[in-house]
């Protein structure tokens, strides 16, 4: 189905060239004054310079032979030479009445779908989630869900962070407090227990530990390199433990990402991409991609255009290590050989931009990937406290995001119990559903790029530009809804027809938006234009429900249609939420 844009704009450039004008000239957007009429065309202005006339001349002309079509409410000419558009309210809900009988309120789906990794999550075992990380999920989980929604092959990947030398400091800090344990007796042959040596917290704890340590004791740094070295060389009690930790960490990490309302397709570990190393390194010495600098195997990525400098993709260190690096640029071989993507979309802080752009000139340049395979890196901005710097707890220390979740649900659970009479225990459970609304749109709402404060004051507020002021919307309708159907058991839902106020006609004109709005959030890849529509499209439903009194409606076919109306809307902020990640509960 088109957008309402480019039906005016095709009936806009029919007249154009039937007036002797190039088609081009017809361009349509939405207006700029939504006080004087819906949408305008300028190409007089620019058409009068090719055809040496006067701007205004041909806008009268184009506005008088607009004028007789019935789609058009108003049109006028302006000087010096705009045009003004309003479109009949016929038009507006004929409009609305396809939008509802379309699939996906007619978005229309990829011609050509295509097959999209997105790289997302990035949790790293043994250590807990911090606010970064909720970023890349939030985010990570609403481009999914957008891309899917136009018919493309997604794929989410967790791209669990499980290997390099803080799995060696684990294991030897673990070796400190319990030395006694099987696992480190190095002539032990027999089965190793199948119950870890350690909760989640205490592993989360020890990893802190051992880092802090390691920075004063170079030796404990050293053995906790050998110990890595020995656990990527499969020593057997060190695997073990290291099983231990990854089933213990994935298990918490899954029950956060649940209560995030995240989900991947996969959860591939950077231990997965290893057996892929060594052939890769054999195929870049082979094909002379590789040099040596100062004893590291590095790749030259530097281009003739660049305006910064690009330091070299370093593939082993000088001790002939694999690093990070490596490992993204094996996982990068190991999709294209099971996944065959024709993107991979990458979602992390943005001051890994660098670092992506590295080794994406790595993997172009040694043909890793083939030409036509996109690779994307969104990184995203900081998360800062009121004070405008990143968010930190009270005492100063990192957040884990399991707090900061719960800090929001308490604010919103205190709101809730302020105002209302409701049980405890529903209450509980909408504050969740209702916290999660509030860290989600407070997050995407802005350009992902961009850093933001995290104001729990303001976004667990149920008024403005919040999440929970999106669910108080949808809430208010399904109860208008439920009223409405009590009322009228047996109803059939009706067509919409011509607005009868103002209110209804504003709120008709934002529900038209929606697929130009969706498809530019789309090819943007940008949640936040998301954010804005749902947020429009609420007050303009506010607005319209202040100004109507809809269930003791006389006019039957009147009240009939603003059922049909608010309905629609509701299925509209329901697919926005839905795409964002959060869900709506019954009431709140
Ligand atoms: N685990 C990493 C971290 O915590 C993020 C991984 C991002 N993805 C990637 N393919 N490098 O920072």
């Amino acid at each position: 189905m088109k957008t309402i844009i480019e039906l005016i704009a095709e009936e806009v450039k029919q007249a154009f060239v039937q007036q002797g004008f190039e088609e081009k000239y017809g361009m349509v957007t939405i207006s700029n004054r939504p006080d004087l009429c819906q949408y305008q065309c300028n190409g007089a202005l620019a058409a009068a310079k090719q055809y040496k006339t006067a701007p205004i001349k041909i806008a009268e002309g184009i506005s008088a032979s607009l004028k007789e079509s019935p789609t058009f409410k108003e049109v006028s000419a302006i000087m010096p030479g705009f045009i003004n558009i309003t479109v009949s309210d016929g038009y507006l809900a004929d409009y609305l009445n396809q939008m509802k009988n379309e699939e996906h309120f007619g978005c229309g789906k990829e011609a050509a779908p295509k097959t999209i990794i997105i790289d997302y999550g990035g949790p790293n075992i043994a250590k807990p989630l911090h606010v970064g990380h909720l970023r890349s999920a939030v985010i990570g989980e609403s481009i999914k869900r957008i891309l899917r929604y136009y018919g493309n092959n997604v794929i989410g990947d967790a791209h669990l962070g499980d290997w390099g030398t803080q799995m060696g400091l684990i294991i030897l800090e673990l070796k400190r407090r319990k030395p006694e344990l099987v696992y480190f007796d190095e002539g032990y042959e027999g089965e190793y227990p199948a119950e870890a040596p350690f909760t989640i917290s205490e592993l989360e704890e020890i990893y802190p530990a051992a880092s802090e340590y390691s920075k004063a004791n170079p030796d404990f740094r050293e053995e906790a390199k050998n110990i890595t070295y020995q656990l990527q060389n499969g020593h057997r009690g060190y695997t073990a433990i290291w099983n231990h930790m990854l089933n213990v960490s994935v298990t918490d990490l899954m029950k956060i990402y649940k209560t995030l309302n995240v989900s991947f397709d996969l959860w591939k570990k950077e231990s997965d991409a290893q057996p892929y190393i060594p052939e890769m390194i054999e195929y870049f010495k082979e094909n002379n991609y590789t040099r040596i600098s100062d004893g590291a195997l590095v790749v030259d990525v530097k281009e003739e255009a660049d305006t910064r400098e690009i330091p070299p993709c370093m593939i082993l260190k000088s001790d002939g290590a694999t690093l990070y690096n490596t490992t993204d640029l094996a996982t990068i071989v190991e999709r294209m050989k099971l996944f065959a993507p024709d993107r991979i979309i990458y979602i992390t802080d943005k001051r890994q931009e660098l670092y992506f752009e590295t080794v994406f000139r790595c993997a172009r340049k040694t043909k890793l990937v083939g030409e036509d395979t996109e690779l994307t890196h969104i990184g995203f901005g900081t998360m800062n406290g009121k004070d405008g710097k990143p968010f930190k707890t009270r005492e100063g220390g990192v957040m884990r995001l399991e707090n900061l979740i719960n800090n929001v649900n308490d604010e919103v659970f205190r709101k809730i119990m302020e105002n209302r009479s409701m049980e405890e225990e529903e209450a509980r459970i909408i504050a969740s559903q209702v916290g999660l609304a509030a860290i989600k749109y407070g997050d995407l709402s802005n350009q992902v790029s961009k850093d933001y404060i995290f104001d729990v004051d303001r976004f667990t507020s149920f008024e403005g530009d919040t999440g929970p002021y999106i669910l108080y919307t949808i809430v208010r309708i399904k109860s208008i809804l439920a009223k409405y159907k009590e009322l009228n058991p047996s109803f059939d839902m009706a067509a919409i027809i011509p607005a009868a106020s103002q209110a209804e006609q504003a709120l008709m004109l934002e529900v038209t938006k929606f697929n130009e709005m969706l498809r530019t959030a789309y090819e943007e890849i940008a949640p936040h234009r998301i954010c804005a529509f749902i947020y429009d499209l609420a007050n303009a439903f506010n607005s319209f429900y202040h100004d109507t009194k809809i269930i003791t409606e006389e006019d039957k076919v009147k009240q009939a249609s603003w059922i049909a109306l608010i309905t629609l809307v509701q299925e509209l902020l329901l697919q926005c939420i839905d795409l964002l990640g959060f869900e709506a509960p019954e009431r709140m």
